[in-house]
């Protein structure tokens, strides 16, 4: 299995386009310890030459163009890109899947409840159902990723209900119930390959037992890195909202994923889906420093991960 970040950054990348905050400024400025990141996905591969997408990003147009394995290479029109899963109906996993119309034929796999949300915005219509196939995947049981010709790829994908919360703009309500939405709403990814297991969980509000079991033995973890500690972006100013309304638990801190990880035995740990108010974003740090002596990475562009 072969696996690259395509982008690292939460919603809005970094820099975010109307964030005039010290480290977007960085980023802007060129600052090579300020790298910029374009919004989360990952691309996978079981033979390095078709590819499946987790999450569509609204940057997916510019990430193919950054990334020569996702180019088009036979006949006029054709794409490597074979299909596309889904780990929820945020606008920053579900938005690039317009960039994808243009009549080329793939999957998306997703949750019965995201794949009724594309349904219902007529929008998604430009993805016509006779060229985009759309798999209702259930959760906990395993799929096999198939290319369009119907050949497998080798790698089965599983969904499973992790804790987290509607789409924003599908919020009804403020209770802790209509924010936690249903399950399937949010899910993590996990691929199965050759004995190796790599899971995909970009949005999580907190560690569970069930998932703790799951996470233990993975090859590879790349976990929702969105805020460093719960209440940033209040204190930085950037916004009214903690982590927890979000639907994000926090890096650091009592409950926090460094926590949470101390007892899961896992290959690989790497933080993505990274808000740009996240101080692990700037390479100089003192929270890069203490994440990586806690045995974590921080996601970018383009890393390769091949578990
Ligand atoms: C999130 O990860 O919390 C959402 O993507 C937020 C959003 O929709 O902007
Ligand atoms: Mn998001």
């Amino acid at each position: 299995m072969k696996a690259v970040v395509l982008g690292a950054a939460a919603g809005g990348g970094f820099p975010q386009w109307n964030s005039n905050a010290e480290a977007c400024r960085r980023a802007r400025a060129g600052d090579v310890k300020a790298s910029p990141r374009t919004q989360a996905s990952l691309a996978l591969s079981g033979d390095g030459e078709r590819w499946f997408l987790i999450n569509a990003s609204p940057d997916l147009r510019q990430q193919i163009e950054a990334r020569p394995f996702l180019h088009p290479r036979r006949g006029l029109r054709s794409s490597p890109i074979e299909g596309v899963l889904l780990t929820g109906a945020d606008v920053d996993a579900i938005a690039g899947l317009l960039h994808l119309r243009e009549r080329q034929a793939l999957t998306i796999y997703a949750s019965a409840q995201v794949l009724d949300v594309l349904k219902a915005n007529p929008i998604f219509g430009v993805l016509a159902e006779s060229c985009v196939r759309r798999q209702a995947v259930p959760l906990g049981l395993p799929v096999e990723l198939r290319h369009v010709d119907g050949s497998g790829s080798g790698l089965d994908a599983e969904l499973f209900e992790v804790p987290g919360k509607v789409a924003l703009y599908l919020e009804a309500g403020d209770t802790p119930g209509e924010l936690a939405g249903r399950p399937g709403d949010t899910v993590g990814v996990e691929v199965r390959a050759g004995g190796r297991r790599l899971l995909y969980i970009p949005g999580c509000a907190r560690m569970t037992d069930g998932l703790k079991q799951r996470l233990a033995g993975a090859s590879v973890v790349l976990f929702d890195g969105t805020l460093w500690q719960d209440d940033e972006m209040i204190r930085l100013g950037l916004g009214p909202k903690t982590g927890r309304r979000m639907g994000h638990m926090s890096v650091s801190g009592p409950g926090g994923t460094i926590d949470a990880f101390r007892d899961v035995p896992v290959g690989r740990k790497i933080l993505v889906h990274i808000n740009n108010s996240n101080p692990i974003l700037l390479d100089d740090s003192i929270e890069r420093r203490k994440l990586k002596e806690e045995g974590w990475e921080v996601a970018y562009d383009g890393m390769e991960v091949n578990p």
